[in-house]
Parts: C-alpha cells; structure tokens; sequence
C-alpha cells in the first residue's frame, strides 16, 4: 500500500533546523525556529515553569484521564489571560474554552469547526503568514486566501490596502489575524489600526480567527492582546487560538488553548460540543502536564508575579537586541537601511534580502534562516551579532 506514497519535501522550518544541527562549524548562528534563546544561546526552562513542576508533582495524586476538554482550572486562567479579568465576554457565557495540544492544534480544532459550520468558507490570510497557517488550516479542506499585509518598502503595515481587500469580502468569510508579534514579518497592527478594523469586521459581517502565540513577548501581556479584547467585547463571534510554548517556554509539553465566542449561550454549547468531538476522534484528551503547569503558575499570586517578570524579561531582551543589531547592520552595511527592524516586535523580522542571498549566509557564513529572510531575533547574542551584521554586509554586496 505505501509504495504509492511520494516522498514529502521537509517542512521549511524544521528542515532548517536539522540542517543547522548538521553543521559543524562552531561559529554557525541560528535565526531560524522560533524558540527564545537567552544571552548563552540557550532555550531554559522557565525558573518559575521549575518550581510549578515541583508544585504539580507534589500534588499529583493520579494519572487517570482528566477531560477531552482538557484542564478546567486551566482553560478559566488563560480566559482570564488572555482577555483579561473583567472583560464582558467572561461573564456573558457566550465563551467555551478547550485546551489544544500547542498553539498549532488550537488553530486546527477552530479550522475543523468553521469546515463543519460553512464547508465553503475561505480564510483569508495574511500576505505573508506563518508558513505553517497554510497546511495547517488548508489540511482541515478550507481553501485559503491572502490579503495584502506587509509593506516591504516601510517595513510596516500596509493597512490601506488591507483594509480596502477586506472590504471587498463576501459576508461570513473568515479573517486570520495575528493578534501581536506578527510571524513572519515582526509588523503589527497598532492599537488606533485595530480600532479602525472593528467597524469593518462588523459592518461586513466577517468573522476574525485571531491567533496569538507570543502573548507577552511584544510590548506586554495586557498590550499584546488589545486586538482580541477590543474585537471580544464588540463582535458577536470570534476564535481564538493561544500557545502557550513561548511565553510559558513550554513549546514541547503541548500546550495551548482555543477560546471561542458564539452568539448566545446556546450557540456556545453547541460550539463545545462540536470542539471536544473534534478532539476525541484525533487524540481523544489533551496532555495534561503543561496545562498543569501553567495553572499553577497563574493561580498562585508570587509565581504568577515572577513569571511575569521573566516574560518582562524575554521581551526586554529581544527588544534591546532589535536596537543593537540595527546599529551593527548600519555600521557593517551603511548602504542598506535597516532601521524598520527596531520599530517591529515580537520575535521575528524579514531582513528583506533575496533567497539567493539567504543561501549565500547559510553555505558561506554558517548563518540559518527561512529563505525568505525571516531572522528569529532572539536567536543573536553580543558574540554573534557583528559576524552576523558583517556575514549579510558581504552577502548583500556581493550580489
Ligand atoms: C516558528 O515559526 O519558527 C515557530 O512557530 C516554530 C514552528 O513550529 O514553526
């Protein structure tokens, strides 16, 4: 039966990543995988992840099955994470939770519930997205689309031109929007551009599928959510797909959540119905190791304040490594300006060269990134970032 099977080119991402851990060389960088990496060039375990870990093994007292819905104490702490404590969607009962394994599968279970709500509909993506949006939401037999995001020339956001696309949407289509720390690009939408976006995602009757991955890691755990609270408490529906990998630094305990707004109470219950049979016919139940973690975390007031502080952390690393790296890129390569990338956030940014170039850095400098120029910042340290700024001075004048 196999044999008629075609053998599968790797995934762009991880395919990068078992490339680079083929190299030898011991000056090689890696900008590829989305993973934070500290000043050692290391991905550590949370301080605060450690010490719930303990919490939860203390406590644990068996191993049987908790819920295909995964931890209830847990799915109630990310509620109130991620649209904060006191937002009018908690109390409205028109939200239902599920825990996800990773942020990925919450974008999987919310493509499978739109595919058995409207089999046509079509979710319209950002140009570019994460490179993973694509089979992941196109797996589940939606068909995608692209609307216009990125502006090259500025490094921003192209907002006229998204905004007129979106106007032209039919009513029902599906908008897949990057609540913060956009993947690939680092642009995001500022808190006036998502106010502007509420009255058209209305008045088109357009339902957004808001995905948030680095909560926290942008401009703060509040501010980085601001789209998905202003557009909860308007909208009479929306999803929401969170991972927990990042911020938490939990990325192989899997584990995320998809919060879902539905019209009425009644809707809602039906919504959870629906996600948690989606859930059983994949995987049956979640893991429940790091969802037991990060309630832990959330609901005891210190390790909650020093988890905070180590996101605090995160961020002010990777923000400070943004400035440095546009003052190394202007001093190797004063041609070339590269100032967008200290105005973007979150972890990435497309350095704007060509995939010949890209190749260049990899093959002749040991440099890893996604060939269309998608840098994880966080992946550069003091010891690395002028070869790095001088690996793309060479590359960039070379061809
Ligand atoms: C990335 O974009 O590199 C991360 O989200 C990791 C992944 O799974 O692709």
């Amino acid at each position: 039966m196999f044999e008629k099977l075609d053998r599968l080119p790797q995934d762009p991402i991880l395919g990068l990543m078992a490339a680079f851990r083929a190299d030898l060389a011991p000056h090689k960088v890696d900008l590829g995988v989305g993973v934070y990496r500290d000043d050692r060039g290391a991905t550590p375990v949370l301080p605060s992840v450690k010490r719930a870990e303990k919490g939860v093994f203390e406590k644990e007292i068996t191993k049987a099955y908790v819920s295909p819905t995964g931890n209830a104490g847990f799915n109630t702490e990310m509620e109130r994470l991620v649209f904060g404590a006191g937002h009018p969607v908690l109390g409205a009962k028109r939200l239902r939770s599920i825990q996800s394994v990773g942020g990925c599968g919450a974008l999987r279970l919310g493509a499978e519930l739109i595919r058995l709500s409207g089999p046509a509909a079509v979710v319209h993506v950002s140009a570019p997205t994460w490179a993973n949006h694509i089979p992941l939401l196109g797996g589940s037999g939606l068909k995608l689309e692209r609307y216009p995001y990125y502006d090259a020339a500025t490094g921003g956001v192209d907002f006229p031109a998204m905004l007129a696309a979106l106007e032209k949407l039919p009513q029902g289509a599906v908008v897949l929007l990057h609540a913060s720390c956009h993947n690939p690009t680092g642009a995001d939408l500022s808190e006036a551009q998502w106010r502007e976006l509420l009255p058209l995602l209305k008045k088109r009757r357009l339902l957004p599928f808001l995905d948030m991955a680095y909560q926290g890691l942008g401009t703060g755990v509040a501010e980085d959510a601001f789209g998905i609270r202003l557009l909860a408490a308007e909208l009479p529906e929306a999803l929401v797909a969170v991972s927990c990998s990042k911020n938490f630094g939990l990325y192989r305990e899997r584990v995320g959540a998809l919060h879902v707004i539905s019209e009425t109470p009644d809707a809602a219950d039906a919504v959870l119905s629906q996600l948690t049979r989606i859930g059983r016919t994949i995987y049956s139940m979640p893991p429940d190791h790091g969802a037991a973690i990060v309630q832990e975390i959330l609901t005891d007031s210190a390790l909650r304040q020093q988890w905070l502080d180590e996101v605090s952390a995160m961020r002010a690393r990777v923000t400070g490594l943004r400035r440095d790296l546009v003052a190394a890129l202007l001093k190797a390569c004063p041609q070339r300006d590269f100032s967008f990338i200290a105005r973007q956030q979150g972890m990435f940014s497309f350095l704007g060269i060509t995939v010949e170039q890209v190749r260049q850095l990899r093959e002749g400098h040991h440099v890893y990134m996604t060939d269309d120029s998608r840098i994880n910042i966080a992946g550069l340290r003091a010891d690395n970032l002028e070869y790095f700024a001088r690996s793309v001075a060479q590359v960039v004048a070379a061809y």
